[in-house]
């Protein structure tokens, strides 16, 4: 299992969360990313994520989304499946399979009245309505705010139970339960390695740390992982 967080995508253009340059850095968390944000002041959080959506969808994959693909295509000894912290599509644009968004993504809508999910490339706003439900003004970005439940968890954690290699790429680890994977993934057996500038808070769940930036160094990785299989 890969589990990806925004230093995935840094050098594609994207700001990460939590470095110098970081979207927390310019914006408060309770304002725009959580439910009760949300409910308060849904015009400010609809136009936060508006302003980050084009810089998203634009945004090309780089040498270690590309690094995935190569894997997924050669490994011989698994499946290799991308658990991303992530709302870009870098992993899917790069042709990577098996990618699971616990943290929802930036092209999609979510009604807070019927529960129906749609593509949504241009701007969500308390204007727009719900194509199923007709109900308007209760459509909200389909990412997980917090205090909401993370997306597609009963499939990860089976994949965790039966997790041999864990590498956790560009995470901070500041984030549960997405920081717990490592530790659950090494109960079960795995080996654990984590991709980042420098070692993280939950760097002793790693039994290796790769430091240097992701699209050099997760290439070199794959090379390695692939000669062995
Ligand atoms: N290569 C490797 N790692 C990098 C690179 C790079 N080029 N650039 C930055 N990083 C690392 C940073 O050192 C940092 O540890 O990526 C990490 C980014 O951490 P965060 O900004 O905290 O992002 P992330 O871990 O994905 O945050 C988790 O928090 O706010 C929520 O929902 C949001 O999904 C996000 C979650």
């Amino acid at each position: 299992m890969i589990l990806s967080g925004a230093g995935i995508s840094a050098e594609s253009g994207i700001p990460t969360f939590r470095d110098s340059d970081g979207l927390w850095n310019n914006h408060r968390i309770e304002d725009v990313a959580t439910i009760e944000a949300y409910y308060r002041n849904p015009e400010m959080v609809h136009d936060f994520y508006n302003e980050l959506k084009p810089d998203l969808l634009k945004a090309e994959p780089n040498p270690a989304h590309l690094a995935i693909t190569r894997l997924q295509n050669e490994y011989k000894n698994g499946t290799v499946s991308v658990v991303t912290q992530n709302v870009d599509l870098l992993h899917e644009k790069a042709g990577n399979r098996n990618v699971y968004h616990i943290h929802g993504r930036i092209d999609e809508a979510v009604c807070m009245n019927c529960g129906q999910v749609m593509t949504a490339k241009g701007e969500v706003t308390t204007e727009t309505v719900c194509p199923q439900c007709g109900v308007p003004a209760m459509m909200k970005p389909n990412i997980v705010f917090f205090g909401e439940n993370l997306l597609r968890m009963n499939e990860v954690d089976a994949l965790l139970d039966k997790c041999r290699l864990f590498i956790a790429v560009g995470t901070s680890g500041a984030v549960y339960p997405a920081n717990t994977f490592a530790r659950t993934a090494k109960y079960h057996g795995a080996d654990t390695i984590e991709f980042n500038l420098h070692t993280t808070v939950n760097n002793r769940d790693f039994d290796r740390h790769v430091i240097g930036k992701a699209g050099e160094t997760l290439p070199i990785y794959v090379d390695e992982l692939l000669k062995e299989s």
